[in-house]
């Protein structure tokens, strides 16, 4: 099966992502948590899509479609892919195609997270991980049982450097702009399927299970 998981910042991805994987066993790929460990490994990558993360900014398509395209051709997405926060541009778009079709294969679902900007800042304002195992909480939902201690591993709890104010602004600004467009994109190709977000996480899985059954 081969997924494109999309979305605004907050809507979920990664919260459905983590439920997806544990029903089918595909590669979970988010060019969010790449740039994340390069940034954490201090590699020339990280380096380079740290300025832009921290401004809430897209890093340049050449860098990210590139370590893309790597990963599609390792041999554990030979049955399929969830592709997390690519594309975000036409261009993405495009080039995700191109690199699909030399592989003989192509974007089968879109899945598109949808939910109000308040909700979505208010998630984001509350979002903190473990910093070892990467768990991902909300002050608001789901919070740590003990606070700054990961649940899973006793790792020290963190808060993502773009989740913060003005930078949260930025990210659904550049969203709106930028990555919405691609809506269109694929709801042309009838690939695209939209769910409510504004729901339980558990319930809006419920339905993410119910197309992906029906495919
Ligand atoms: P990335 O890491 O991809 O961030 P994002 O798209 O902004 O998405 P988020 O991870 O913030 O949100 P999410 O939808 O996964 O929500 P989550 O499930 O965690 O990208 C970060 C940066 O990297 C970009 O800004 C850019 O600089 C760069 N980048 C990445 N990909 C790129 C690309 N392709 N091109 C160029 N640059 C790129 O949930 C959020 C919170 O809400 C959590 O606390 C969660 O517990 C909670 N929550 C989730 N669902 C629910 C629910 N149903 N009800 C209540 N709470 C919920």
């Amino acid at each position: 099966m081969n997924i494109i998981l999309m979305g605004p910042p907050g809507a979920g991805k990664g919260t459905q992502a983590e439920l997806i994987k544990a029903i089918y066993p595909i590669p979970h790929i988010s060019t969010g948590d790449m740039f994340r460990d390069a940034v954490s490994n201090g590699t020339e990558l990280g380096k380079e899509a740290q300025k832009y993360m921290e401004a809430g900014k897209l890093v340049p398509d050449k860098v990210t479609i590139g370590i893309v395209e790597e990963r599609l051709a390792q041999s554990d997405c030979a049955k399929g892919f969830l592709l997390d926060g690519f594309p975000r541009t036409t261009v993405q778009a495009d080039a995700l195609n191109q690199a699909l079709l030399k592989l003989n294969k192509k974007v089968e679902v879109a899945l598109n997270i949808a939910a109000p900007n308040e909700i979505l800042i208010e998630r984001l304002s509350g979002r903190v991980s473990c910093k070892e195992c990467k768990k991902v909480y909300n002050l608001s939902y789901n919070p740590p049982a003990k606070t700054g201690v990961c649940d899973i591993c006793a790792g020290e709890i963190i808060q993502r450097s773009d989740d913060r104010g003005e930078t949260v602004a930025k990210r659904l600004e550049v969203y709106n702009e930028q990555t919405a467009p691609l809506l269109d994109y694929y709801s042309k190709k009838s690939v695209l399927h939209n769910l409510n977000g504004n729901r339980d996480s558990r319930v809006v899985f419920e339905d993410v299970v119910k197309i992906l059954e029906s495919l």
